[in-house]
Protein backbone atom coordinates (compact mmCIF):
# COMPACT_ATOMS: atom_id res chain seq x y z
CA UNK A 1 0.00 0.00 0.00
CA UNK A 2 3.15 2.38 0.60
CA UNK A 3 3.41 2.02 -3.34
CA UNK A 4 -0.39 3.08 -4.02
CA UNK A 5 -0.08 6.14 -1.41
CA UNK A 6 2.93 7.09 -2.77
CA UNK A 7 1.44 6.97 -6.87
CA UNK A 8 -1.70 8.55 -5.26
CA UNK A 9 0.34 11.39 -3.86
CA UNK A 10 1.52 11.95 -7.41
CA UNK A 11 5.69 10.63 -6.95
CA UNK A 12 6.54 9.03 -9.83
CA UNK A 13 8.30 5.37 -9.67
CA UNK A 14 12.21 5.26 -10.63
CA UNK A 15 10.94 2.12 -12.44
CA UNK A 16 7.69 0.70 -14.55
CA UNK A 17 5.71 -1.86 -11.82
CA UNK A 18 5.47 -4.28 -14.69
CA UNK A 19 8.40 -6.73 -16.19
CA UNK A 20 7.64 -6.14 -19.85
CA UNK A 21 7.99 -2.10 -19.69
CA UNK A 22 11.10 -2.54 -17.19
CA UNK A 23 12.98 -4.53 -19.79
CA UNK A 24 11.70 -2.14 -22.68
CA UNK A 25 12.70 0.84 -20.93
CA UNK A 26 16.09 -0.40 -20.08
CA UNK A 27 16.86 -1.33 -23.72
CA UNK A 28 16.51 2.03 -24.58
CA UNK A 29 18.78 3.08 -21.92
CA UNK A 30 21.65 0.34 -22.10
CA UNK A 31 24.17 0.16 -24.99
CA UNK A 32 23.71 -2.03 -27.70
CA UNK A 33 26.61 -4.03 -26.36
CA UNK A 34 25.41 -3.89 -22.85
CA UNK A 35 22.14 -5.24 -23.94
CA UNK A 36 22.95 -7.78 -25.88
CA UNK A 37 25.16 -9.63 -23.01
CA UNK A 38 22.50 -8.72 -20.30
CA UNK A 39 19.57 -9.61 -21.80
CA UNK A 40 21.15 -12.24 -24.65
CA UNK A 41 20.61 -15.82 -24.06
CA UNK A 42 22.40 -19.48 -25.77
CA UNK A 43 21.43 -20.65 -29.30
CA UNK A 44 18.00 -19.54 -30.77
CA UNK A 45 16.90 -18.83 -26.70
CA UNK A 46 13.86 -21.11 -26.18
CA UNK A 47 15.19 -21.61 -22.61
CA UNK A 48 14.90 -17.88 -22.26
CA UNK A 49 11.32 -17.95 -23.85
CA UNK A 50 11.00 -21.77 -21.50
CA UNK A 51 11.73 -20.11 -18.75
CA UNK A 52 8.41 -17.48 -18.52
CA UNK A 53 6.62 -20.14 -20.57
CA UNK A 54 6.76 -22.32 -17.78
CA UNK A 55 5.06 -20.03 -15.06
CA UNK A 56 2.02 -19.60 -17.42
CA UNK A 57 1.63 -23.49 -17.04
CA UNK A 58 0.56 -23.25 -14.04
CA UNK A 59 -2.87 -21.45 -12.25
CA UNK A 60 -3.24 -19.97 -8.54
CA UNK A 61 -6.77 -21.09 -6.77
CA UNK A 62 -7.16 -18.30 -4.03
CA UNK A 63 -9.17 -18.40 -1.19
CA UNK A 64 -11.55 -16.00 0.06
CA UNK A 65 -12.38 -13.99 3.30
CA UNK A 66 -9.46 -15.63 5.56
CA UNK A 67 -8.73 -12.82 7.31
CA UNK A 68 -5.08 -12.61 6.15
CA UNK A 69 -3.56 -8.99 7.61
CA UNK A 70 -0.45 -9.02 9.43
CA UNK A 71 1.39 -10.84 6.66
CA UNK A 72 4.75 -12.75 7.51
CA UNK A 73 6.79 -12.90 4.20
CA UNK A 74 10.31 -13.85 6.10
CA UNK A 75 12.11 -17.19 5.54
CA UNK A 76 14.96 -18.08 7.69
CA UNK A 77 17.97 -19.61 5.64
CA UNK A 78 20.96 -21.13 6.90
CA UNK A 79 20.73 -19.49 10.60
CA UNK A 80 19.53 -15.75 9.03
CA UNK A 81 16.08 -14.60 8.71
CA UNK A 82 15.60 -12.53 5.84
CA UNK A 83 12.47 -10.50 4.98
CA UNK A 84 11.13 -11.90 2.05
CA UNK A 85 12.26 -15.15 -0.36
CA UNK A 86 14.55 -13.21 -2.36
CA UNK A 87 18.43 -13.13 -3.20
CA UNK A 88 20.24 -10.93 -5.99
CA UNK A 89 21.60 -13.78 -8.31
CA UNK A 90 25.36 -13.16 -9.14
CA UNK A 91 25.46 -11.42 -12.59
CA UNK A 92 29.23 -11.57 -13.88
CA UNK A 93 30.77 -8.61 -16.32
CA UNK A 94 28.25 -6.21 -15.06
CA UNK A 95 30.53 -3.56 -15.32
CA UNK A 96 29.59 -3.36 -18.75
CA UNK A 97 26.16 -1.90 -17.60
CA UNK A 98 27.83 0.58 -15.43
CA UNK A 99 31.45 0.56 -13.67
CA UNK A 100 29.99 0.46 -10.64
CA UNK A 101 27.06 -1.84 -11.02
CA UNK A 102 28.28 -3.88 -8.00
CA UNK A 103 28.69 -1.30 -5.68
CA UNK A 104 25.08 -0.05 -6.46
CA UNK A 105 24.09 -3.26 -6.27
CA UNK A 106 25.71 -4.32 -2.88
CA UNK A 107 24.28 -0.92 -1.51
CA UNK A 108 20.79 -1.68 -2.70
CA UNK A 109 21.28 -5.07 -1.20
CA UNK A 110 21.55 -3.60 2.11
CA UNK A 111 19.34 -1.16 2.27
CA UNK A 112 16.90 -3.62 1.31
CA UNK A 113 18.05 -6.70 3.18
CA UNK A 114 18.38 -8.84 0.05
CA UNK A 115 21.46 -10.93 -0.12
CA UNK A 116 23.34 -9.85 -2.88
CA UNK A 117 25.27 -12.95 -4.24
CA UNK A 118 28.75 -11.72 -5.38
CA UNK A 119 29.55 -13.10 -8.59
CA UNK A 120 32.99 -14.99 -9.05
CA UNK A 121 33.02 -12.50 -12.27
CA UNK A 122 32.69 -9.48 -10.26
CA UNK A 123 33.14 -5.68 -11.78
CA UNK A 124 34.26 -4.73 -8.39
CA UNK A 125 36.22 -7.15 -5.48
CA UNK A 126 34.27 -9.17 -3.11
CA UNK A 127 36.11 -6.94 -0.52
CA UNK A 128 34.92 -4.02 -1.79
CA UNK A 129 31.23 -5.33 -2.24
CA UNK A 130 31.05 -6.25 1.70
CA UNK A 131 32.59 -2.50 2.59
CA UNK A 132 29.90 -0.69 0.23
CA UNK A 133 27.15 -3.05 2.22
CA UNK A 134 28.58 -2.56 5.46
CA UNK A 135 28.55 1.07 4.96
CA UNK A 136 24.58 1.26 4.08
CA UNK A 137 24.08 -1.81 7.17
CA UNK A 138 26.70 -3.28 9.22
CA UNK A 139 26.69 -6.82 8.87
CA UNK A 140 24.22 -7.20 5.56
CA UNK A 141 23.78 -10.77 4.21
CA UNK A 142 26.29 -11.22 1.53
CA UNK A 143 26.91 -14.28 -0.40
CA UNK A 144 29.73 -15.66 -2.61
CA UNK A 145 29.25 -17.30 -6.20
CA UNK A 146 32.30 -19.68 -6.90
CA UNK A 147 33.33 -21.10 -10.25
CA UNK A 148 35.43 -24.14 -9.64
CA UNK A 149 38.91 -22.98 -10.68
CA UNK A 150 41.84 -25.03 -13.09
CA UNK A 151 43.96 -24.25 -10.08
CA UNK A 152 43.33 -25.58 -6.67
CA UNK A 153 44.45 -23.21 -4.90
CA UNK A 154 42.70 -19.79 -6.38
CA UNK A 155 39.71 -21.97 -5.69
CA UNK A 156 40.67 -22.36 -2.01
CA UNK A 157 41.79 -18.79 -2.07
CA UNK A 158 38.74 -17.57 -3.09
CA UNK A 159 37.15 -19.70 -0.47
CA UNK A 160 39.22 -18.49 2.10
CA UNK A 161 38.02 -14.64 0.88
CA UNK A 162 34.52 -15.96 1.11
CA UNK A 163 34.73 -16.32 5.11
CA UNK A 164 36.73 -13.64 5.61
CA UNK A 165 33.76 -11.27 4.27
CA UNK A 166 31.71 -12.67 6.10
CA UNK A 167 29.61 -14.36 3.59
CA UNK A 168 26.68 -16.22 4.45
CA UNK A 169 27.20 -19.23 2.11
CA UNK A 170 28.90 -20.11 -1.36
CA UNK A 171 27.24 -20.92 -4.43
CA UNK A 172 29.48 -22.86 -6.77
CA UNK A 173 27.87 -22.63 -10.47
CA UNK A 174 28.15 -26.07 -12.05
CA UNK A 175 26.57 -24.94 -15.09
CA UNK A 176 29.54 -22.44 -16.51
CA UNK A 177 32.33 -25.11 -17.13
CA UNK A 178 32.66 -23.07 -20.72
CA UNK A 179 30.28 -20.06 -21.58
CA UNK A 180 27.60 -21.11 -23.72
CA UNK A 181 26.80 -20.59 -27.35
CA UNK A 182 25.74 -16.99 -27.26
CA UNK A 183 25.42 -15.51 -30.60
CA UNK A 184 24.12 -11.84 -29.36
CA UNK A 185 27.52 -11.70 -28.23
CA UNK A 186 29.50 -13.37 -30.58
CA UNK A 187 27.64 -11.42 -33.89
CA UNK A 188 29.54 -8.61 -32.19
CA UNK A 189 32.80 -10.40 -31.69
CA UNK A 190 33.90 -9.79 -28.40
CA UNK A 191 32.88 -10.38 -24.45
CA UNK A 192 33.20 -8.20 -21.52
CA UNK A 193 35.68 -9.72 -20.41
CA UNK A 194 38.14 -8.57 -22.95
CA UNK A 195 37.94 -4.99 -21.63
CA UNK A 196 38.73 -6.72 -18.38
CA UNK A 197 35.60 -6.13 -16.80
CA UNK A 198 34.43 -9.06 -14.64
CA UNK A 199 37.83 -10.13 -13.26
CA UNK A 200 37.83 -7.88 -10.07
CA UNK A 201 37.75 -10.49 -8.26
CA UNK A 202 40.88 -11.97 -9.62
CA UNK A 203 42.80 -9.01 -10.08
CA UNK A 204 43.13 -9.10 -6.12
CA UNK A 205 43.89 -12.87 -5.40
CA UNK A 206 47.48 -13.50 -3.94
CA UNK A 207 47.28 -17.10 -5.25
CA UNK A 208 46.10 -15.41 -9.05
CA UNK A 209 49.00 -13.06 -9.18
CA UNK A 210 51.13 -15.93 -8.38
CA UNK A 211 49.87 -17.64 -11.53
CA UNK A 212 50.18 -14.32 -13.37
CA UNK A 213 53.57 -13.95 -12.76
CA UNK A 214 54.49 -17.73 -12.88
CA UNK A 215 52.49 -17.02 -16.61
CA UNK A 216 54.96 -13.82 -17.85
CA UNK A 217 58.55 -15.77 -16.81
CA UNK A 218 57.24 -18.97 -19.29
CA UNK A 219 58.14 -18.53 -23.13
CA UNK A 220 55.52 -17.15 -25.20
CA UNK A 221 52.52 -20.09 -26.39
CA UNK A 222 50.25 -20.56 -28.59
CA UNK A 223 46.84 -20.49 -27.18
CA UNK A 224 45.44 -23.71 -25.56
CA UNK A 225 43.57 -26.41 -26.90
CA UNK A 226 40.29 -25.88 -24.58
CA UNK A 227 40.17 -22.15 -25.42
CA UNK A 228 37.30 -20.93 -27.15
CA UNK A 229 36.51 -19.25 -30.02
CA UNK A 230 35.58 -16.74 -28.38
CA UNK A 231 38.32 -16.05 -25.96
CA UNK A 232 40.82 -16.06 -28.22
CA UNK A 233 38.84 -13.14 -30.15
CA UNK A 234 38.45 -11.54 -26.82
CA UNK A 235 42.58 -11.74 -26.78
CA UNK A 236 43.07 -10.13 -29.72
CA UNK A 237 39.95 -7.59 -29.29
CA UNK A 238 41.96 -6.63 -25.90
CA UNK A 239 45.70 -6.69 -27.45
CA UNK A 240 44.45 -4.70 -30.34
CA UNK A 241 42.19 -1.85 -28.99
CA UNK A 242 43.20 -1.81 -25.28
CA UNK A 243 46.75 -2.93 -24.51
CA UNK A 244 47.07 -2.93 -20.73
CA UNK A 245 44.60 -0.81 -20.15
CA UNK A 246 42.51 -2.46 -18.04
CA UNK A 247 43.88 -2.73 -14.78
CA UNK A 248 44.68 -0.19 -12.65
CA UNK A 249 46.86 -2.53 -9.89
CA UNK A 250 49.03 -4.41 -12.26
CA UNK A 251 52.03 -3.42 -14.60
CA UNK A 252 51.08 -3.40 -18.01
CA UNK A 253 53.24 -6.87 -18.30
CA UNK A 254 50.93 -8.51 -15.79
CA UNK A 255 47.98 -6.78 -17.53
CA UNK A 256 48.42 -8.78 -20.61
CA UNK A 257 49.41 -12.35 -18.43
CA UNK A 258 46.09 -11.35 -16.63
CA UNK A 259 43.37 -11.79 -18.79
CA UNK A 260 45.40 -14.61 -20.81
CA UNK A 261 45.41 -16.74 -16.85
CA UNK A 262 41.91 -15.65 -16.22
CA UNK A 263 40.86 -17.09 -19.46
CA UNK A 264 43.18 -20.24 -18.64
CA UNK A 265 42.18 -20.70 -15.33
CA UNK A 266 38.67 -19.69 -14.71
CA UNK A 267 36.66 -22.39 -14.60
CA UNK A 268 37.71 -26.03 -15.15
CA UNK A 269 36.20 -27.81 -18.48
CA UNK A 270 36.05 -31.30 -16.62
CA UNK A 271 34.73 -30.17 -13.73
CA UNK A 272 33.37 -33.44 -11.60
CA UNK A 273 31.65 -34.65 -8.61
CA UNK A 274 35.46 -36.16 -7.18
CA UNK A 275 36.27 -31.85 -7.16
CA UNK A 276 32.93 -31.65 -5.45
CA UNK A 277 33.78 -34.24 -2.98
CA UNK A 278 36.32 -32.06 -1.36
CA UNK A 279 34.29 -28.87 -1.23
CA UNK A 280 32.58 -29.75 1.95
CA UNK A 281 35.84 -29.91 3.94
CA UNK A 282 37.24 -26.86 2.16
CA UNK A 283 35.11 -24.48 3.53
CA UNK A 284 32.81 -24.22 6.79
CA UNK A 285 30.29 -22.06 5.16
CA UNK A 286 27.29 -23.32 4.11
CA UNK A 287 27.68 -24.53 0.41
CA UNK A 288 25.04 -24.47 -2.25
CA UNK A 289 25.17 -26.13 -6.23
CA UNK A 290 23.90 -23.89 -8.61
CA UNK A 291 22.91 -24.76 -11.98
CA UNK A 292 20.81 -28.38 -11.14
CA UNK A 293 18.40 -29.34 -13.25
CA UNK A 294 18.28 -32.91 -12.82
CA UNK A 295 16.81 -35.26 -9.70
CA UNK A 296 19.20 -37.67 -9.78
CA UNK A 297 22.20 -34.66 -9.30
CA UNK A 298 20.28 -32.76 -6.72
CA UNK A 299 20.08 -36.34 -5.08
CA UNK A 300 23.88 -36.69 -5.39
CA UNK A 301 24.62 -32.98 -4.02
CA UNK A 302 23.01 -33.77 -0.82
CA UNK A 303 24.58 -36.72 -0.71
CA UNK A 304 27.76 -35.03 -0.58
CA UNK A 305 26.49 -33.22 2.52
CA UNK A 306 26.01 -29.58 0.47
CA UNK A 307 23.52 -27.42 2.63
CA UNK A 308 21.37 -26.69 -0.51
CA UNK A 309 20.90 -26.35 -4.43
CA UNK A 310 19.89 -23.59 -6.55
CA UNK A 311 17.65 -24.47 -9.38
CA UNK A 312 18.64 -22.68 -12.69
CA UNK A 313 19.31 -22.91 -16.01
CA UNK A 314 21.66 -19.53 -15.49
CA UNK A 315 18.85 -17.84 -17.41
CA UNK A 316 18.77 -19.87 -20.67
CA UNK A 317 22.63 -18.51 -21.26
CA UNK A 318 23.86 -21.85 -21.16
CA UNK A 319 21.91 -24.94 -23.00
CA UNK A 320 19.77 -23.92 -25.90
CA UNK A 321 16.33 -25.68 -25.56
CA UNK A 322 17.29 -26.80 -21.79
CA UNK A 323 14.54 -27.71 -19.64
CA UNK A 324 12.41 -24.69 -17.61
CA UNK A 325 13.87 -24.21 -14.71
CA UNK A 326 10.43 -24.26 -12.81
CA UNK A 327 9.54 -27.37 -14.76
CA UNK A 328 13.12 -28.97 -13.24
CA UNK A 329 11.93 -27.73 -9.25
CA UNK A 330 9.04 -29.40 -9.63
CA UNK A 331 10.49 -32.65 -10.56
CA UNK A 332 13.31 -32.30 -8.10
CA UNK A 333 11.11 -31.72 -5.26
CA UNK A 334 9.26 -35.02 -5.64
CA UNK A 335 12.47 -36.49 -5.73
CA UNK A 336 14.38 -35.20 -2.66
CA UNK A 337 11.22 -34.44 -0.47
CA UNK A 338 10.35 -31.48 1.29
CA UNK A 339 13.35 -30.76 3.62
CA UNK A 340 16.32 -30.16 1.93
CA UNK A 341 16.87 -26.45 0.86
CA UNK A 342 16.24 -25.73 -2.79
CA UNK A 343 16.39 -22.12 -4.31
CA UNK A 344 15.15 -21.02 -7.80
CA UNK A 345 16.04 -18.69 -10.35
CA UNK A 346 15.71 -17.97 -14.22
CA UNK A 347 12.57 -16.61 -15.41
CA UNK A 348 11.32 -14.83 -12.29
CA UNK A 349 9.76 -11.59 -12.92
CA UNK A 350 7.55 -10.64 -10.82
CA UNK A 351 6.08 -11.57 -7.02
CA UNK A 352 3.12 -13.64 -8.76
CA UNK A 353 6.05 -15.74 -10.10
CA UNK A 354 7.63 -15.84 -6.54
CA UNK A 355 4.24 -17.20 -5.09
CA UNK A 356 4.09 -19.79 -7.80
CA UNK A 357 7.86 -20.66 -7.39
CA UNK A 358 7.16 -21.20 -3.47
CA UNK A 359 4.32 -23.60 -3.86
CA UNK A 360 6.15 -25.61 -5.82
CA UNK A 361 8.24 -26.20 -3.40
CA UNK A 362 11.21 -23.49 -3.48
CA UNK A 363 12.33 -21.94 -0.78
CA UNK A 364 13.30 -18.69 -1.93
CA UNK A 365 14.33 -17.44 -5.57
CA UNK A 366 17.24 -15.54 -6.92
CA UNK A 367 15.94 -12.24 -8.88
CA UNK A 368 18.64 -11.53 -12.36
CA UNK A 369 18.38 -9.61 -15.27
CA UNK A 370 15.49 -7.68 -13.71
CA UNK A 371 17.33 -6.06 -11.11
CA UNK A 372 20.41 -4.88 -13.73
CA UNK A 373 17.19 -3.21 -15.22
CA UNK A 374 16.36 -1.51 -12.69
CA UNK A 375 20.14 -0.59 -12.07
CA UNK A 376 20.10 0.46 -15.58
CA UNK A 377 16.85 2.90 -15.84
CA UNK A 378 17.60 4.35 -11.53
CA UNK A 379 20.89 3.19 -10.45
CA UNK A 380 20.72 2.05 -7.14
CA UNK A 381 17.07 3.49 -6.70
CA UNK A 382 16.12 1.50 -9.42
CA UNK A 383 17.84 -1.95 -7.84
CA UNK A 384 15.82 -0.96 -4.98
CA UNK A 385 12.53 -0.44 -6.09
CA UNK A 386 12.66 -3.53 -8.72
CA UNK A 387 13.18 -6.26 -5.55
CA UNK A 388 10.09 -3.90 -3.63
CA UNK A 389 7.63 -3.81 -6.28
CA UNK A 390 8.54 -8.24 -6.62
CA UNK A 391 7.92 -8.02 -2.71
CA UNK A 392 4.95 -6.15 -2.66
CA UNK A 393 3.32 -8.20 -5.14
CA UNK A 394 3.87 -11.15 -3.29
CA UNK A 395 2.88 -9.27 -0.16
CA UNK A 396 -0.06 -8.49 -2.29
CA UNK A 397 -0.59 -11.93 -3.99
CA UNK A 398 -1.03 -13.74 0.01
CA UNK A 399 -3.19 -11.46 1.13
CA UNK A 400 -5.91 -11.63 -2.06
CA UNK A 401 -5.06 -15.57 -1.73
CA UNK A 402 -5.79 -16.11 1.92
CA UNK A 403 -2.23 -16.58 2.78
CA UNK A 404 -1.04 -15.03 6.09
CA UNK A 405 2.43 -16.33 5.81
CA UNK A 406 5.07 -18.28 3.23
CA UNK A 407 4.22 -21.86 4.90
CA UNK A 408 0.78 -20.76 3.62
CA UNK A 409 1.74 -21.41 -0.04
CA UNK A 410 1.28 -24.70 -0.16
CA UNK A 411 1.02 -26.95 -3.30
CA UNK A 412 -2.17 -26.84 -3.01
CA UNK A 413 -2.64 -23.11 -4.02
CA UNK A 414 -2.02 -23.93 -7.56
CA UNK A 415 -3.32 -26.24 -10.07
CA UNK A 416 -1.94 -27.07 -13.41
CA UNK A 417 -3.49 -24.14 -16.39
CA UNK A 418 -6.39 -25.05 -18.32
CA UNK A 419 -6.35 -22.39 -20.66
C1 LIG B 1 24.32 -14.41 -15.10
N1 LIG B 1 24.34 -15.52 -14.27
C2 LIG B 1 25.47 -15.83 -13.56
N2 LIG B 1 25.47 -16.89 -12.70
C3 LIG B 1 26.56 -17.18 -11.97
O1 LIG B 1 26.54 -18.13 -11.20
N3 LIG B 1 27.69 -16.42 -12.08
C4 LIG B 1 27.77 -15.36 -12.93
O2 LIG B 1 28.78 -14.69 -13.00
C5 LIG B 1 26.64 -15.06 -13.72
N4 LIG B 1 26.67 -14.03 -14.62
C6 LIG B 1 25.52 -13.67 -15.28
C7 LIG B 1 25.53 -12.57 -16.13
C8 LIG B 1 24.36 -12.16 -16.74
C9 LIG B 1 24.37 -10.95 -17.62
C10 LIG B 1 23.15 -12.87 -16.53
C11 LIG B 1 21.85 -12.43 -17.15
C12 LIG B 1 23.15 -13.98 -15.73
C13 LIG B 1 23.09 -16.26 -14.02
C14 LIG B 1 22.30 -15.61 -12.90
O3 LIG B 1 22.96 -15.81 -11.68
C15 LIG B 1 20.90 -16.23 -12.78
O4 LIG B 1 20.99 -17.63 -12.75
C16 LIG B 1 20.00 -15.81 -13.94
O5 LIG B 1 20.20 -14.48 -14.29
C17 LIG B 1 18.54 -16.01 -13.58
O6 LIG B 1 17.74 -15.81 -14.67
P1 LIG B 1 16.92 -14.45 -14.96
O7 LIG B 1 16.29 -14.00 -13.68
O8 LIG B 1 17.92 -13.47 -15.49
O9 LIG B 1 15.95 -14.89 -15.98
Amino acid sequence: SAIYRAGIAGRKPSVPADAPTLEARAKRRMSPRAWAYIAGGAGEERTVRRNRAAFDKWQVVPRMAAGATDRDLSVELFGRRLPAPVLLAPIGACGLVRPDADLLTARASAATGTPYVFSNQGSSSMEDCAAAMDEVSPGAARWFQLYWSKDEGLVQSLLDRAAKIDAGAVVVTLDTTQLGWRPRDLNLGSLPFSRGIGIAQYTRDSRFLELVRERIARPVQGPKPDVTLAAVRSLVDILRNHPGAFLDNLRSGEARGSVETFLDVYSNPGLSWDHLATLRERTELPVLLKGVLHPDDARRAFDLGVDGIVVSNHGGRQVDNAIASLDALVAIREAIGPEPTVLLDSGVRSGADVYVARALGADAVLLGRSYVYGMALAGRQGIEDVITNVVAELDLTMGLTGVRDLAGITREMVQPATA
